[in-house]
Protein backbone atom coordinates (compact mmCIF):
# COMPACT_ATOMS: atom_id res chain seq x y z
CA UNK A 1 0.00 0.00 0.00
CA UNK A 2 1.09 3.69 -0.73
CA UNK A 3 0.62 6.80 1.13
CA UNK A 4 -0.80 9.91 -0.25
CA UNK A 5 -0.66 13.40 1.87
CA UNK A 6 -2.82 16.01 -0.01
CA UNK A 7 -1.55 19.45 1.08
CA UNK A 8 -2.65 21.44 -1.69
CA UNK A 9 -5.16 23.69 -1.15
CA UNK A 10 -5.41 28.16 -0.80
CA UNK A 11 -6.27 27.90 2.85
CA UNK A 12 -7.98 30.92 2.55
CA UNK A 13 -9.59 30.49 6.33
CA UNK A 14 -6.16 30.69 8.18
CA UNK A 15 -5.29 34.04 6.11
CA UNK A 16 -3.19 35.90 7.39
CA UNK A 17 -1.47 32.76 8.40
CA UNK A 18 -1.10 30.61 5.03
CA UNK A 19 -0.06 34.23 3.20
CA UNK A 20 3.57 32.97 2.87
CA UNK A 21 2.87 29.39 3.87
CA UNK A 22 1.30 26.04 3.47
CA UNK A 23 -1.45 25.04 5.76
CA UNK A 24 0.22 22.25 6.57
CA UNK A 25 3.77 23.56 7.87
CA UNK A 26 1.57 25.94 10.50
CA UNK A 27 2.51 24.88 14.02
CA UNK A 28 0.08 22.05 16.05
CA UNK A 29 1.99 22.58 19.56
CA UNK A 30 4.99 21.51 18.87
CA UNK A 31 5.19 20.00 15.50
CA UNK A 32 3.61 21.36 11.90
CA UNK A 33 0.50 20.15 11.06
CA UNK A 34 1.83 17.96 8.39
CA UNK A 35 3.44 16.10 10.60
CA UNK A 36 0.15 14.65 12.53
CA UNK A 37 -1.10 12.54 9.12
CA UNK A 38 2.34 11.54 8.09
CA UNK A 39 2.90 9.85 11.72
CA UNK A 40 -0.85 7.97 10.80
CA UNK A 41 1.04 6.36 7.35
CA UNK A 42 4.36 5.39 9.13
CA UNK A 43 2.46 3.88 12.19
CA UNK A 44 0.54 1.67 9.45
CA UNK A 45 3.85 0.55 8.12
CA UNK A 46 3.68 2.75 4.93
CA UNK A 47 6.94 3.26 3.85
CA UNK A 48 6.35 5.23 0.08
CA UNK A 49 4.45 8.84 0.30
CA UNK A 50 4.10 11.00 -2.27
CA UNK A 51 2.95 14.83 -1.24
CA UNK A 52 0.83 16.66 -3.68
CA UNK A 53 0.56 20.67 -2.93
CA UNK A 54 0.51 23.33 -5.35
CA UNK A 55 3.33 25.26 -7.01
CA UNK A 56 4.20 28.04 -4.53
CA UNK A 57 4.86 25.85 -1.47
CA UNK A 58 6.59 23.07 -2.83
CA UNK A 59 10.08 23.99 -1.57
CA UNK A 60 9.42 24.62 1.66
CA UNK A 61 7.48 21.45 2.15
CA UNK A 62 10.53 19.57 0.68
CA UNK A 63 12.83 21.21 3.01
CA UNK A 64 10.95 20.73 5.41
CA UNK A 65 10.22 16.61 4.95
CA UNK A 66 13.97 16.19 2.97
CA UNK A 67 14.41 12.72 2.19
CA UNK A 68 12.34 11.11 4.24
CA UNK A 69 15.57 9.47 5.19
CA UNK A 70 14.45 10.37 9.42
CA UNK A 71 11.27 9.48 9.26
CA UNK A 72 12.35 5.99 7.50
CA UNK A 73 9.98 6.43 4.29
CA UNK A 74 10.83 7.82 0.79
CA UNK A 75 9.11 10.96 -0.83
CA UNK A 76 8.01 11.14 -3.94
CA UNK A 77 6.28 14.77 -4.86
CA UNK A 78 3.63 16.02 -7.26
CA UNK A 79 2.29 19.50 -8.17
CA UNK A 80 -1.16 20.40 -8.12
CA UNK A 81 -1.28 23.98 -10.28
CA UNK A 82 -4.77 24.47 -8.76
CA UNK A 83 -6.65 23.72 -6.13
CA UNK A 84 -9.28 22.11 -8.49
CA UNK A 85 -10.66 19.57 -5.73
CA UNK A 86 -8.85 16.54 -3.59
CA UNK A 87 -10.41 13.88 -6.01
CA UNK A 88 -8.19 15.92 -8.63
CA UNK A 89 -4.89 16.24 -5.86
CA UNK A 90 -5.33 12.48 -5.28
CA UNK A 91 -5.09 11.86 -9.27
CA UNK A 92 -1.62 13.42 -9.51
CA UNK A 93 -0.43 10.56 -7.66
CA UNK A 94 -1.55 7.89 -9.97
CA UNK A 95 1.74 7.12 -11.76
CA UNK A 96 3.27 7.31 -7.95
CA UNK A 97 0.81 4.48 -6.73
CA UNK A 98 1.68 1.90 -9.49
CA UNK A 99 -1.55 -0.14 -9.40
CA UNK A 100 -1.02 -0.79 -5.60
CA UNK A 101 -3.87 0.10 -2.88
CA UNK A 102 -3.70 3.70 -1.79
CA UNK A 103 -4.69 5.24 2.08
CA UNK A 104 -4.93 8.90 1.35
CA UNK A 105 -5.11 11.71 3.98
CA UNK A 106 -5.66 15.17 4.30
CA UNK A 107 -2.44 17.45 5.14
CA UNK A 108 -4.60 19.29 7.78
CA UNK A 109 -6.53 16.18 9.91
CA UNK A 110 -5.30 15.52 13.14
CA UNK A 111 -6.22 12.01 14.73
CA UNK A 112 -6.21 10.66 17.87
CA UNK A 113 -7.64 6.92 16.94
CA UNK A 114 -5.38 4.53 16.33
CA UNK A 115 -5.60 3.97 12.37
CA UNK A 116 -3.37 0.90 12.14
CA UNK A 117 -5.22 -1.72 12.10
CA UNK A 118 -8.12 -0.81 10.06
CA UNK A 119 -5.39 0.71 7.07
CA UNK A 120 -3.07 -2.82 7.13
CA UNK A 121 -6.25 -5.04 7.04
CA UNK A 122 -8.02 -3.30 4.19
CA UNK A 123 -8.05 -5.46 1.19
CA UNK A 124 -9.99 -3.74 -1.56
CA UNK A 125 -13.24 -1.18 -2.51
CA UNK A 126 -13.09 2.12 -0.40
CA UNK A 127 -13.21 2.32 3.66
CA UNK A 128 -13.86 5.23 5.45
CA UNK A 129 -13.19 6.57 9.02
CA UNK A 130 -16.19 7.79 10.54
CA UNK A 131 -16.55 10.32 13.33
CA UNK A 132 -19.56 12.01 14.50
CA UNK A 133 -19.75 16.01 15.25
CA UNK A 134 -21.90 18.78 16.00
CA UNK A 135 -21.43 20.59 12.88
CA UNK A 136 -21.68 17.99 9.90
CA UNK A 137 -22.80 20.47 7.52
CA UNK A 138 -19.40 21.60 7.38
CA UNK A 139 -17.89 18.06 6.05
CA UNK A 140 -19.01 14.60 3.27
CA UNK A 141 -22.04 13.95 5.43
CA UNK A 142 -22.62 9.63 5.77
CA UNK A 143 -25.59 7.93 6.67
CA UNK A 144 -25.33 4.72 8.74
CA UNK A 145 -27.33 1.36 7.78
CA UNK A 146 -27.63 0.77 12.34
CA UNK A 147 -29.18 -2.52 11.43
CA UNK A 148 -26.39 -3.67 9.29
CA UNK A 149 -23.44 -1.73 10.93
CA UNK A 150 -21.28 -3.41 14.28
CA UNK A 151 -19.07 -1.55 16.05
CA UNK A 152 -15.83 -2.28 14.78
CA UNK A 153 -17.54 -2.26 10.82
CA UNK A 154 -20.30 0.62 9.60
CA UNK A 155 -22.61 -0.25 6.31
CA UNK A 156 -23.11 3.56 4.54
CA UNK A 157 -26.61 4.20 3.10
CA UNK A 158 -25.69 7.40 1.46
CA UNK A 159 -22.45 10.30 1.25
CA UNK A 160 -22.84 13.63 0.50
CA UNK A 161 -20.55 16.88 0.62
CA UNK A 162 -21.33 19.98 2.60
CA UNK A 163 -25.44 19.14 2.38
CA UNK A 164 -27.77 21.93 3.44
CA UNK A 165 -29.49 19.67 5.64
CA UNK A 166 -27.25 16.57 6.61
CA UNK A 167 -29.14 13.34 7.03
CA UNK A 168 -26.78 12.80 10.41
CA UNK A 169 -24.13 13.61 12.56
CA UNK A 170 -21.72 11.44 11.09
CA UNK A 171 -19.26 12.58 9.10
CA UNK A 172 -16.40 10.97 7.06
CA UNK A 173 -12.72 12.34 8.13
CA UNK A 174 -9.72 13.06 6.15
CA UNK A 175 -8.62 9.54 5.63
CA UNK A 176 -9.59 7.40 2.27
CA UNK A 177 -8.40 3.36 1.55
CA UNK A 178 -9.34 2.81 -1.95
CA UNK A 179 -8.19 0.46 -4.55
CA UNK A 180 -6.33 0.63 -7.33
CA UNK A 181 -9.75 1.43 -9.12
CA UNK A 182 -10.29 4.94 -7.11
CA UNK A 183 -7.66 6.58 -10.41
CA UNK A 184 -10.00 5.04 -12.97
CA UNK A 185 -13.02 6.84 -11.32
CA UNK A 186 -11.47 9.93 -11.06
CA UNK A 187 -10.82 9.79 -14.62
CA UNK A 188 -14.90 9.87 -15.24
CA UNK A 189 -15.74 12.41 -12.68
CA UNK A 190 -17.41 16.16 -13.70
CA UNK A 191 -16.55 18.81 -11.66
CA UNK A 192 -19.43 19.58 -8.82
CA UNK A 193 -21.42 22.81 -8.46
CA UNK A 194 -18.16 24.70 -6.86
CA UNK A 195 -16.11 23.63 -9.59
CA UNK A 196 -13.96 20.62 -7.97
CA UNK A 197 -13.51 17.14 -8.03
CA UNK A 198 -15.16 15.64 -4.84
CA UNK A 199 -13.28 13.41 -3.03
CA UNK A 200 -16.83 12.33 -1.85
CA UNK A 201 -18.10 10.96 -5.52
CA UNK A 202 -15.11 8.31 -5.04
CA UNK A 203 -16.53 7.36 -2.18
CA UNK A 204 -20.36 7.01 -3.29
CA UNK A 205 -18.62 5.12 -6.89
CA UNK A 206 -17.92 2.43 -4.34
CA UNK A 207 -20.95 2.88 -1.97
CA UNK A 208 -23.21 2.22 -5.03
CA UNK A 209 -21.73 -0.84 -5.94
CA UNK A 210 -21.80 -1.64 -1.94
CA UNK A 211 -18.10 -1.68 -1.84
CA UNK A 212 -17.51 0.94 0.87
CA UNK A 213 -17.14 0.12 4.68
CA UNK A 214 -16.18 2.54 7.60
CA UNK A 215 -14.61 2.51 10.79
CA UNK A 216 -15.98 4.83 13.84
CA UNK A 217 -13.34 6.40 15.17
CA UNK A 218 -14.32 7.32 19.41
CA UNK A 219 -11.36 9.24 20.23
CA UNK A 220 -10.81 13.17 18.80
CA UNK A 221 -10.30 14.31 15.55
CA UNK A 222 -9.41 17.76 14.18
CA UNK A 223 -9.92 19.24 10.79
CA UNK A 224 -7.17 22.39 11.26
CA UNK A 225 -8.63 24.38 9.04
CA UNK A 226 -9.92 27.27 10.68
CA UNK A 227 -8.25 29.46 13.74
CA UNK A 228 -10.28 27.77 16.29
CA UNK A 229 -9.70 24.23 15.12
CA UNK A 230 -6.00 24.62 14.68
CA UNK A 231 -5.96 26.13 18.64
CA UNK A 232 -7.89 23.05 19.90
CA UNK A 233 -5.99 20.83 18.02
CA UNK A 234 -2.67 22.50 19.59
CA UNK A 235 -4.22 21.87 23.03
CA UNK A 236 -5.23 18.81 22.48
CA UNK A 237 -1.68 17.29 21.65
CA UNK A 238 -0.03 19.21 24.49
CA UNK A 239 -3.03 17.73 26.92
CA UNK A 240 -1.75 14.49 25.24
CA UNK A 241 1.70 15.01 25.84
CA UNK A 242 2.24 15.94 29.19
O1 LIG B 1 -11.70 17.06 6.94
C1 LIG B 1 -12.64 16.18 6.41
C2 LIG B 1 -13.38 16.80 5.24
O2 LIG B 1 -12.37 17.22 4.28
C3 LIG B 1 -14.36 15.82 4.60
O3 LIG B 1 -15.43 15.54 5.49
C4 LIG B 1 -14.94 16.38 3.32
O4 LIG B 1 -15.74 15.42 2.70
C5 LIG B 1 -13.80 16.77 2.37
O5 LIG B 1 -14.30 17.38 1.19
C6 LIG B 1 -12.87 17.77 3.05
O6 LIG B 1 -13.57 18.97 3.28
P1 LIG B 1 -12.85 20.35 3.59
O7 LIG B 1 -13.77 21.48 3.34
O8 LIG B 1 -12.26 20.29 4.95
O9 LIG B 1 -11.68 20.38 2.51
P2 LIG B 1 -10.56 21.48 2.32
O10 LIG B 1 -10.92 22.35 1.18
O11 LIG B 1 -10.25 22.15 3.64
O12 LIG B 1 -9.28 20.62 1.89
C7 LIG B 1 -8.77 19.63 2.74
C8 LIG B 1 -7.29 19.43 2.43
O13 LIG B 1 -7.09 19.12 1.07
C9 LIG B 1 -6.46 20.67 2.73
O14 LIG B 1 -5.30 20.27 3.42
C10 LIG B 1 -6.12 21.24 1.38
C11 LIG B 1 -6.19 20.03 0.46
N1 LIG B 1 -6.65 20.36 -0.90
C12 LIG B 1 -7.90 20.89 -1.07
C13 LIG B 1 -8.36 21.21 -2.33
C14 LIG B 1 -9.74 21.78 -2.54
C15 LIG B 1 -5.83 20.13 -1.99
O15 LIG B 1 -4.69 19.63 -1.83
N2 LIG B 1 -6.27 20.47 -3.24
C16 LIG B 1 -7.50 21.00 -3.46
O16 LIG B 1 -7.83 21.27 -4.65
Amino acid sequence: MKGILICGGSGTRLRPLTEITNKSLLPVYDKPLIHYPLEILLKASIKEICIVTGPEHMDQIKKYLGSGERFGCTFAFAIQEKPAGIAQALGLAETFAQGEKICALLGDNVFFDDLAPAITSFQAGGHLFIKEVDDPERFGVVEIDSNKSTNQLINILSIEEKPKKPKSHFIATGCYLYDERCFDIIRTMQPSARGELEITDISKWYMERGELSATMLHDEWVDAGTFESLHHAACLVKERSS
